[in-house]
Parts: structure tokens; C-alpha cells; sequence
């Protein structure tokens, strides 16, 4: 649990974040990457706010800045955070940006009030509240800095840590790319999180160099200047090397996305929900589901979606920012995005809710019926084959197969032009209507099969807008003995 230590206001952090990126292959900034939802300076900064709120975090940017600061400045989870940005003009390694946190003036004033610093990469989003909590313990009076390791594997890429013996003092980190082979067998590496004494810091970071393969300023070299005190360096080693996968590369990328998605998906289940086949299900760190809800397989939740109790969600629904209540039964291949769905309702199969569509208590949407901008009325019944845009419908409304609104004109006037179709309280439209909008069908009316309504229509009226059928008899007979000749 969260000790004084960690909750105390001095506390300071720097996350790297000016990183060129460039094993991604992307424009994106790295940091800007997501992982189930989010950014990846998201995931490790969201950890740094679980645990203390109130530290002061610098956050070093470079390339691509104006993005990732933009970004940072409108996260909602951020903005009672205490955040400040120091600009790493030339990406020249880790260590030196650190330096520019230190030179400017967040960095002058850490080292006055002599608090801890804590330095995180910004590209391991699996790192977690635990790791944190741990890395905060205070340092003894003798230490300089804690270091965080793990054996890996597979600890290709990673900074390996050399020690005196093999249980003895970690000596120095060496980079991949300096390593001799022998020392590349070495399975213990750094991850890029530290814990350092402000003094130590300001003053160690001014004597790196970039005599190395990459030609960097490398903080890993910090590990090699941190004295000869008995015990000047404190080894935090991690048991769980999921922990610390880092992102630098698309492939890392999707690594530790299906590794979030997992964790996510253990924990819903864990909190009463159903996963039917959590391989095939995608949920974005956001979304928030209930008890006895059930997800059938490859099943994609995104953004602000929100689940009630007891809902069924079939499989490969994809809901974005959608809010769903209870013991609602969505069947399979249902699309949505932006929108309400109430409880007890009945979505599907094969339904496409577009933005701003409003689904009432108990109402049914059926197969292939498309919503935008609808709003659909308590147990009203639209269960095939329809498109309505632009429209209110009341409640315990019947429409028939084959609905259509006709909502746009064809003029585009300022970017768009549609109008608003309404359909009262306990309407039936017969199967294969359209109405042509703007229109009011009033409550309680009937329209006959096959209308085209162009007019409202009166509370309580039966519409028929279609032509006579004519009945001649005998003529099919003619006609065959006629194509006969
Ligand atoms: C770094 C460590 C390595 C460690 C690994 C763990 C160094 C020299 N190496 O390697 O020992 O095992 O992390 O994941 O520290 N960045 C800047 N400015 C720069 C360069 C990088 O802000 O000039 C930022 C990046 O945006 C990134 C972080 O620092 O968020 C780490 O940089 P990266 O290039 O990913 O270092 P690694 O090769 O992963
Ligand atoms: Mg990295």
C-alpha cells in the first residue's frame, strides 16, 4: 500500500518522452502509440498518478512535442496533475535528456527541496501501480540510486547489467550494441526506471559522454559513476518480466497490447463477467462492463462503452463509446458507435447503430436496420431491414420490413442538409413505406403498405399513398397466347 513516502508532495518525476522512435517506421511520435485505447506515456504516466497524484512530473519532449504535449494538456485523467514539459531539441540519448530536465528550472528546484527523483522510459506501458510503489521505498542515507532489473528470457535489446560476481554489486550497464557476445548472454537487464538522490543526479548527469557505438549520452552510464560508497546502489529486481516489456517496434507494439488486453480481460472476468473466448476479444482500457453480463467470441469494446447487468453481447459486436443498460441482448455482428442503448432492448443481428442513435426500454432493432441520429421509443419494433436518419419515434411504434426514411434532398447547403422525420407514440407503418422528411406521422395513425408519404399526417388517421391496383381479368392469358403466336 501507498506509504508516506509515496504520497509525499516533493516528489519528482521525469518521464522520457523525446525519442525519435524510429524502429516504429511511424510519423506518430512512439509515445503516441496506443495499447488498448491509450497512449503508451498514458499507461506509464496513469500509474504514476495512481500511486501519488500530487508529484511534480516533467515530461521530456522532443520529437514531435507539439503532439504529444497537445495530447498530455486534454487528457481528462491528467488535468489535476501537476505536469511540466522541458524540450529535448536534439534527441542525443537518454542521458541527455535527463540533463535537460535537471538544467531546467523544475530540475533546479528538485534538487533545493533534495527529493527524490524517479526517472521512467516512457515506452513500457505494462509497468505497474506495484513496480511504483516499490521503486518509491525511501532510499538508505548511504545509496545514490535504485535501479530496477529482471531476468528476461529473451533479453535481446534490453541494457545488460554487469555485476562484480554473480550475486555481487551491479558494476555498469551495457547497451546491446557495445556488448561483446559473452556479455550478451547475460540475462539480467535494466529497464530504465531509477530512483535517484536530486544531488547525485545534477551533478553525475553533467560527466557523461557519448563515447559509444550510438554516439548517445546514455543514463544506463550513471550505474558505473555512482561511487564507491559500500552499498551506493540499491537493486530493485522484478519477478515479473511482463512488467517491463518496452515498445520499439510495431511488433512490440502488439505484444503488449495482447498482453493489456489479457490483463483486462482477467480482471472483468474476475469482477463477474462471462468471456466466452478471451483470445478473440478486444477491450480498450476504458470500457467498463457489470456483473453477469456474458461476451461471446471476437467481440470488440472500445472507448467509453459501458455495459449494465445481465446483457448479452454476441459475437463479433463492435461497440465504441456506447452506452448499453441491463439484460440487454445484443446478437451478433451488431456495429455501433456514440450511442444509448436502454435496458431490455434487443439489438440485431446485423445492426449499425451510427452516432446519436437512442435505442428506448425494451424496443427491437432487427436485422440489417441501420440508425443515425434516431431516437427510438420504448418497446417499439423495428425488426428488419430499414434505414432511419434524422428521426424521433415514439414509443410502442410498429415499422414494418423495408422502412425507409428519406432524409436528405440532395442539396448540400454549409456541408449538409437533412431533415427530421417523426413518428408518434403507437404508429404502424406498414411494411415497405418511406417518408419523404420534413414529416410528422401523428400518434396512433396507420399507413398501408407500400406508401410513399410525403404530407403529415393526422393523430389517429389511416395514410394510403400508393396507387389502385387494377385487376383485369383474363389478360395473363392473352398475353402467353399472344407470345405464343
Ligand atoms: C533503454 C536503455 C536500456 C534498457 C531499455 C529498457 C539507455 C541507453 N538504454 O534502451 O538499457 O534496457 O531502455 O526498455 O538508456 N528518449 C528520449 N531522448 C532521447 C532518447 C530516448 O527522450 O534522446 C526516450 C524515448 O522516447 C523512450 C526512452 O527514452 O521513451 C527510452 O529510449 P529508447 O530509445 O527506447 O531506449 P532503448 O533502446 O529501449
Ligand atoms: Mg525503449
Amino acid at each position: 500500500m501507498m506509504n508516506d513516502m509515496n504520497r509525499q508532495k516533493n516528489l519528482g518525476v521525469i518521464i522520457l518522452a523525446a525519442g525519435l522512435g524510429k524502429r516504429m517506421r511511424s510519423p506518430l511520435p512512439k509515445v503516441l502509440h496506443e495499447v488498448c485505447g491509450k497512449p503508451l506515456i498514458f499507461h506509464v504516466l496513469n500509474q504514476v498518478r495512481k500511486v501519488n497524484p500530487s508529484a511534480s512530473v516533467a515530461i521530456v519532449v522532443g520529437h514531435g512535442r507539439e503532439k504529444v504535449e497537445s495530447y498530455l494538456k486534454w487528457e481528462p485523467f491528467f488535468k489535476e496533475m501537476d505536469l511540466s514539459f522541458v524540450v529535448q531539441g536534439e534527441q542525443k540519448g537518454t542521458g541527455h535528456a535527463v540533463r535537460c530536465a535537471m538544467d531546467a528550472s523544475w530540475g533546479e528546484s528538485r534538487v533545493k527541496i533534495a527529493s527524490p527523483i524517479l526517472v521512467l522510459p516512457g515506452d513500457l506501458p505494462l509497468m505497474s501501480p506495484r513496480l511504483i510503489e516499490e521503486m518509491l521505498e525511501p532510499l538508505a542515507s548511504s545509496s545514490v540510486m535504485r535501479l530496477l532489473t529482471c531476468e528476461l528470457s529473451d533479453p535481446s535489446g534490453y541494457g545488460r547489467i554487469l555485476r562484480r560476481s554473480p550475486d555481487g554489486p551491479v558494476i555498469r550497464i551495457i547497451e546491446e550494441k557495445d556488448a561483446s557476445s559473452e556479455q550478451r548472454k547475460i540475462s539480467e537487464v535494466g529497464a530504465s526506471i531509477y530512483l535517484f538522490q536530486s544531488k547525485f543526479l545534477k551533478n553525475s548527469i553533467l560527466t557523461l559522454s557519448n563515447k559509444n557505438v550510438q554516439g548517445e549520452y546514455y543514463l544506463t552510464d550513471l550505474v558505473e559513476k555512482a561511487g564507491s560508497g559500500s552499498e551506493p546502489i540499491e537493486v530493485l529486481k522484478w519477478r515479473e518480466p511482463e512488467d517491463l516489456r518496452g515498445v520499439n517496434d510495431l511488433w512490440e507494439l502488439s505484444q503488449a497490447a495482447e498482453i493489456m488486453n489479457a490483463r483486462i480481460l482477467k480482471s472483468w472476468c474476475l469482477q463477474g463477467v462471462k468471456i466466452i473466448d478471451p483470445k478473440s476479444s478486444q477491450m480498450d482500457i476504458t470500457v467498463e462492463l457489470s456483473e453477469g453480463s456474458v461476451l461471446y467470441p471476437n467481440v470488440t469494446l472500445l472507448g467509453e462503452t459501458r455495459i449494465g447487468r445481465n446483457t448479452s453481447i454476441g459475437s463479433h459486436v463492435i461497440l465504441k463509446d456506447v452506452q448499453v443498460g441491463d439484460s440487454v441482448n445484443l446478437k451478433p455482428g451488431t456495429i455501433a458507435e456514440q450511442s444509448k442503448i436502454e435496458s431490455e432492448a434487443q439489438v440485431g443481428p446485423y445492426a449499425h447503430l451510427r452516432p446519436g442513435s437512442h435505442v428506448g426500454t425494451g424496443a427491437k432493432i432487427g436485422n440489417f436496420v441501420e440508425l443515425k441520429k434516431t431516437r427510438v421509443g420504448s418497446r417499439t419494433s423495428i425488426a428488419h431491414l430499414s434505414y432511419l436518419g434524422d428521426a424521433e419515434v415514439g414509443d410502442q411504434v410498429n415499422i414494418g420490413c423495408g422502412f425507409i426514411t428519406c432524409n436528405y434532398d440532395g442539396r448540400v447547403i454549409r456541408g449538409e442538409r437533412k431533415h427530421k422525420t417523426i413518428i408518434e407514440n403507437e404508429v404502424f407503418m406498414g411494411s415497405d413505406c418511406q417518408t419523404i422528411a420534413p414529416v410528422r406521422i401523428g400518434k396512433g395513425s396507420f399507413i398501408a403498405s407500400g406508401s410513399t408519404i410525403t404530407e403529415d399526417v393526422e393523430e389517429g388517421s389511416l395514410a394510403i399513398a400508393r396507387s389502385r391496383q387494377i385487376n383485369k381479368a383474363g389478360y395473363a392469358q392473352k398475353f402467353k397466347k399472344n407470345s405464343e403466336d
